[in-house]
């Protein structure tokens, strides 16, 4: 299949290459429209803040140091402050001047000899924020989260809920895991306020560990449930039902290639498309229940519920294969296959009496980065909006900001050429009665201008309310939050 070079990838990935500079609380200039008077808050949003590390380029999506930009609007304006997340191996690298860690998809230049032995990768904190029980954290699925300060963004360190992230288990896998992994997709319940999170867990045992966290910040380790293998997750569904539920594909890495420096821990990944996807259910009262399904691939579930007949609803944006290492390494040189896998939205349906699975094509959209109103979280819900592509669109890459109906498949979008948008942060109108009835906030990156941009949009129909400058260009990113005043 050809590989085509795509110029406006490549413009992002340069943009990005290099950032270092942090800002103190900058007033962004207004471009274009006006700020809604009543769209008061705070966004904060957190992704890899560059794409190499002293000169040496990272392999992957998914690398690079963590860095937390934060956007205040007052109802006049919008202030802008960005710092990067002091995980002590970002202060190690810093102070070093070089590239000392392993990362998730990078291996330390120098082949095996540079590699072996080495087991301790980069924390890169870059993943997404939660703020939950009085604590603002930066998460990253392969390890434990940063406390960071909401007023500076200072980082305080990294956060083990009072030892609950440590392993408990096996001397074994306490040395090939010490710290418990605490994923970037935490939930919290809609009428308990319960912090709902997960973790992979590779050891002598391979374990799905299931977390919660009271409203007051208290964690524990409320399941441990063995896996097959060192299965790759990272999200799941909670329902407002109390049921989790996890899919456990055969995505895989090969922890023992993983851990003596062969591959990086992205490269040891192995796929077998020929094994069905376990899906895990957690009951609210901890049974659990596991079917089947087959192959299928989802980075992001969009949300979940249970019907009013008991079944389970699991929407996910689903992949019919897995991106490889060395797919990823040209995306970020800005070359992509014509049959770049994207993934498209798939309503699972789980029958927990009869054991079955059913799935249902949402909608010809593809796309990534799904968010919902907050509101409706785990509950019935009819829109998502996201980062996407319409099939009409020539090109492999999810460019445009989505809004689709997941009951009638209906769906609209905004783009403009040579650009690139971040995952909307969907917020609701004060008042509103209309799920739909709110904001959009994303960030934009041009091109031709390179430069880029913070949007805010009208969720009802997409259409720009307001335009606004960063002082620089920084990553798209991966996961924001919202926090009203
Ligand atoms: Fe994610």
């Amino acid at each position: 299949m050809p590989i085509r070079h795509y110029p406006t990838l490549h413009a992002y990935v340069e943009a990005n290459r290099r950032t270092r500079a942090e800002y103190d609380d900058e007033v962004l200039p207004l471009l274009e429209g006006a700020l809604p008077p009543d769209l008061v808050g705070t966004l904060l949003r957190n992704g890899n803040g560059h794409f190499e590390q002293h000169g040496v380029p990272y392999e992957h999506l998914f690398d690079g140091d963590g860095m937390v930009a934060r956007f205040r609007f007052d109802g006049r304006g919008v202030t802008y402050r960005n710092r990067y997340v002091r995980t002590q191996e970002y202060v190690a690298e810093e102070k070093a001047g070089r590239m000392l860690y392993r990362s998730f998809g990078t291996n330390l230049p120098g082949g095996l000899r540079a590699n072996f032995g080495k087991t301790q990768f980069k924390n890169t904190a870059n993943t997404s924020l939660v703020e939950h029980g009085g604590h603002l954290l930066a998460l990253w699925e392969g390890g434990l989260p940063h406390r960071l300060d909401p007023d500076t963004l200072a980082t305080h360190g990294r956060f083990d809920y009072d030892g609950a992230l440590r392993n408990p288990f096996s001397w074994l896998d306490r040395r090939i895991t010490p710290e418990l992994p605490f994923s970037a997709h935490p939930k919290v319940h809609p009428t308990t306020g319960v912090l709902h999170n997960f973790g992979t867990v590779a050891g002598s045992q391979h374990r799905l560990a299931l977390y919660e966290v009271s409203p007051a910040g208290e964690a524990r380790l409320a399941h441990a449930l063995p896996m097959p293998a060192a299965t790759f997750a990272h999200d799941f569904v909670l329902t407002q039902s109390g049921h989790r539920i996890f899919f456990l594909t055969p995505v895989a890495f090969d922890v023992v290639r993983a851990l003596a420096g062969i591959t990086s821990p992205a490269a040891s990944i192995k796929v077998d498309p020929r094994q069905a996807t376990q899906i895990v259910v957690v009951g609210p009262t901890g049974e659990v229940q596991r079917l089947e399904t087959e192959f299928g691939f989802p980075f992001h579930f969009v949300n979940g519920y249970q019907d009013a007949d008991g079944t389970l609803v699991a929407d996910a944006l689903l992949m019919n294969t897995y991106p490889d290492s060395l797919s990823i390494k040209a995306y970020l040189a800005g070359n992509l296959p014509d049959d770049e896998p994207l993934a498209k939205f798939v309503r699972f349906r789980l029958n927990l009496g009869a054991g079955t699975v059913t799935r249902q094509q949402l909608s010809d959209y593809e796309g990534e980065l799904p968010e919902v109103n907050p509101q409706c979280v785990g509950q019935p819900y009819r829109y998502t909006w996201a980062i996407g592509r319409p099939p009409s669109h020539p090109l492999p890459l999810l460019d445009h900001l989505i809004k689709l109906d997941v009951q009638t498949g209906a769906a609209c979008h905004a783009y403009e050429p040579a650009t690139l948008v971040s995952e909307p942060v969907v917020i609701p109108r004060e008042g509103a009665t209309a799920e739909d009835d709110g904001y959009l906030i994303y960030l934009r990156f041009d091109a031709t201008t390179t430069t880029t941009d913070l949007i805010v949009a009208d969720a009802t129909d997409l259409h720009l309310l307001a335009r606004l400058r960063l002082p620089h260009n920084i990553p798209l990113g991966f996961h924001g939050l919202w926090q009203p005043a």
